[in-house]
């Protein structure tokens, strides 16, 4: 693939808006990442064909990844005259000249140039810290933008930006409150929801907390509230604000309130001169929960250990942006370093897009000492925990913290240790988000054997990375029930449910009963890390009977070439054996057969279709994690033909919103479902978390 490719001319898209246009590297997202932070700091533009504008900042609103609109505007003068940066505000000014955009796993750059006179900047930061929980609980975002001079002449430059009410609440007639202070060398417009609903979302945004859009005080420097036609028109006109606030509390979408700075840098020559913003959202409680104790409780957010209030942690933010471009530059370079030196470049444009849509499914909260993160199952109705979207997602979390895979998975343990769960196998999930009032009556979606083998994969994975055999002993009791559930029903799993439950019900799965064994497998070297000498045998002597049937049971030796099926007998299937990774994962060596990774190297690529390998044989479908997982174990040769087909895919795909991880191979569109935004794609790191 070229590293840069300009797609707004493949597909067509003319000069009507832009008289540029732009490259994409290393490649043309869906969904390009604007401030992508939590589950609620989630904004995106759409770039794909389906209802993105290619991927030009300037005349497309950002959205939510829920796709309502998150009013966003920039807007420049160069020697008096107005045009617009991002956004799509009435009667927007000409737009800039769009010439590159790029990403990085923490960055999204936009490079224009402004009446040929002056050259502008944007930089989209949301910084990811896995071993910096302070500054990972800050649910925070920057925007820096810079200009300079690139005619040889200096030019009158004034920058604008603003934000509308439409963040505070996902219902645009909800009534807000702002106002605009300064403190420690920061100017800033606060704004929230008047009526507080804690824990409660509408459309997914949160109706609780409050939003800090911060600039710097100081030379130049002016801002005002007010109608969004109003402001943005005294800058048009002005090039200043008026330092005003509006007084007339209302509604979002009741005459716009929109909150604005701007920034005269006078005459402005050939060096480059910035400005920068922060965007951010404090909550003092973030998820109510089920865990210790026999009723719900409320857990703080976890910058609340680290900060008293929102302002404070406000202006720690916005005047930390040297050292969190520092740690977002060591972390953009140890990403593209080891994508580089595992699978090249088309690698890397799988990495780098997949590690701030990882991050901003999660919610850091607790304390300091017991800190907790939840993860939003963004866009696949927003379960809370869920088991099997934190699996897919593991590679990133083990390959960048390992400690925070047992922050994850503490409140699961806390809630089922606890007796808020009748069943004797795995829970699937918490809730919805926020809320993880798990299910008493043992009703959440039934994935059983799913889960076990999820559970005690996961926690051995944990104690691997991190040395740390006390949390195996510590939950030693609940790996076990789960481990019993595994002895019944891995070996010939029921008509249930697999973690691809958008496919249906299926009995005898082949992949499914790999993932049950293995994690048999794992249970007895959990026996065998905390001295359990008698369950070490049992459980391995269990699962190496067990495997040894499976290859009788799954395997088509008659096909050419022979392949795993997707349930036991039916010749003609076949599908992802992706379960396989945790084989490679765990080190478990030969305990799964070589020749039964070799067989599927071989056999994947004799069914790959134009953006990828079908999930199996019920659909042209597939899942990126699913086959990066499958690539991270195969030869290099089919490894990178997956590699290949799925970078392709993203620059190509004609989907539009953030990430999808489950796409058409065929057309290279939705399937149907359109997923979006979702954690799993974590999983895109597999090659990088082996040990
Ligand atoms: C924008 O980035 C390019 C590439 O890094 C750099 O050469 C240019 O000077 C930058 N422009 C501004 C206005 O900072
Ligand atoms: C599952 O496979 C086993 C072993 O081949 C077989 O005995 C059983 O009938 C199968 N179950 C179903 C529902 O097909």
């Amino acid at each position: 693939m070229r590293l840069s490719t300009s797609v707004a001319a493949l597909l067509g898209f003319s000069a009507e808006l832009a008289s540029a246009v732009s490259t994409f590297s290393p490649a043309r997202p869906p969904s390009l990442p604007l401030a992508v932070k939590s589950p609620y700091l989630n904004s995106w533009l759409s770039a794909g064909s389906d209802g993105g504008n290619g991927g030009y900042l300037a005349g497309e609103w950002a959205t939510f990844w829920n796709q309502q609109i998150t009013g966003w505007v920039g807007l420049i003068r160069v020697d008096g005259v107005a045009y617009t940066w991002m956004g799509a505000p009435k009667d927007w000014p000409q737009v800039v000249d769009q010439t590159e955009f790029s990403y990085t796993s923490t960055r999204s750059t936009f490079v224009s140039t402004v009446g040929g006179k002056v050259g502008l900047n944007v930089t989209f930061m949301s910084p990811v810290t896995p071993n910096d929980l302070r500054r990972q609980s800050l649910p925070f975002t920057y925007l820096d933008v810079a200009v300079q001079s690139i005619d040889g002449a200096t030019h009158d430059v004034e920058v604008y930006a603003d934000v509308s009410g439409e963040w505070a609440s996902g219902d645009p007639t909800a009534l807000i409150n702002w106002d605009f202070g300064t403190s420690n060398g920061v100017a800033y417009h606060t704004f929230a929801r008047q009526d507080q609903q804690e824990f409660a979302e509408v459309n997914q945004q949160a109706s609780w907390g409050t939003w800090y859009w911060s600039s710097a005080e100081g030379d130049g420097v002016t801002y005002q509230s007010g109608i969004d036609v109003d402001v943005r028109n005294n800058f048009i006109q002005n090039g200043a604000l008026a330092n005003a606030k509006d007084s007339n509390f209302r509604a979002v979408n009741d005459n716009w309130p929109v909150f604005a700075f701007a920034k005269g840098f006078g005459s402005v020559g050939s060096s480059s001169v910035s400005t920068l913003y922060s965007l951010g959202l404090t909550q003092d409680n973030a998820i109510s929960f089920l865990g210790e104790g026999s009723g719900m409780t409320t857990v703080p957010s976890l910058w609340k250990s680290y900060f008293s209030n929102g302002l404070d942690a406000m202006t720690f933010f916005y005047n930390d942006f040297g050292e969190a471009s520092s740690l977002a530059t060591e972390l953009d370079n140890k990403v593209a370093s080891d994508s580089l030196a595992a699978a090249g470049q088309n690698y890397l444009t799988i990495t780098s897009l997949s590690v701030r849509q990882t991050f901003g499914a999660l919610q850091f909260t607790g304390t300091d000492s017991a800190p907790l993160v939840f993860l939003k199952e963004i866009s696949s109705n927003s379960d809370i925990q869920t088991v099997d979207v934190i699996y897919p997602a593991i590679p990133l979390i083990l390959y960048s913290n390992p400690k925070l895979l047992a922050y994850l998975l503490d409140p699961l343990f806390q809630n089922q240790e606890n007796g808020h769960y009748p069943n004797t196998n795995a829970i699937h999930d918490l809730g919805t988000f926020p809320i993880a009032k798990g299910y008493p009556d043992g009703s959440d979606e039934p994935m059983p054997l799913e889960e076990c083998g999820n559970m005690i994969i996961m926690t051995l994975a944990y104690a691997q990375r991190a040395s740390d055999t006390a949390y195996l002993a510590t939950h030693y009791p609940i790996l076990k029930q789960w481990a019993g559930y595994l002895v019944d029903e891995a070996l010939i799993p029921a008509n249930q449910l697999s973690t691809d439950d958008f496919a249906g019900t299926l009995a005898n799965q082949t992949n499914l009963a790999l993932k049950g064994i293995i994690g048999l497998r794992a249970m007895s070297e959990i026996a065998k890390l905390t001295g359990n000498a008698d369950d070490e045998k049992t459980y391995g002597d269990t699962a190496t009977s067990y495997i040894a049937q499976w290859q009788g049971l799954g395997i088509n030796q008659d096909a050419s070439p022979p392949h795993t099926t997707l349930s036991y007998g039916d010749g003609a299937s076949h599908g992802l054996l992706y379960n396989l990774y945790a084989n490679s994962l765990l080190g478990f060596g030969d305990f799964v057969p070589r020749a039964v990774y070799d067989m599927q190297s071989t056999f994947y690529p004799t069914v790959a279709l134009e953006y990828g390998v079908p999930l199996d044989t019920r659909h042209t479908q597939t899942k990126s994690d699913w086959e990066m997982f499958a690539a991270a174990i195969a030869s290099a040769d089919t490894r990178d033909i997956f590699i290949q087909k799925l970078a392709n895919w993203i620059n190509v795909t004609p989907t539009n919103r953030p990430l999808t991880d489950l796409y058409d191979a065929a057309s290279g569109d939705y399937p149907g479902l359109q997923f979006t935004a979702r954690p799993v794609v974590g999983g895109h790191f597999a090659l990088l978390a082996l040990p």
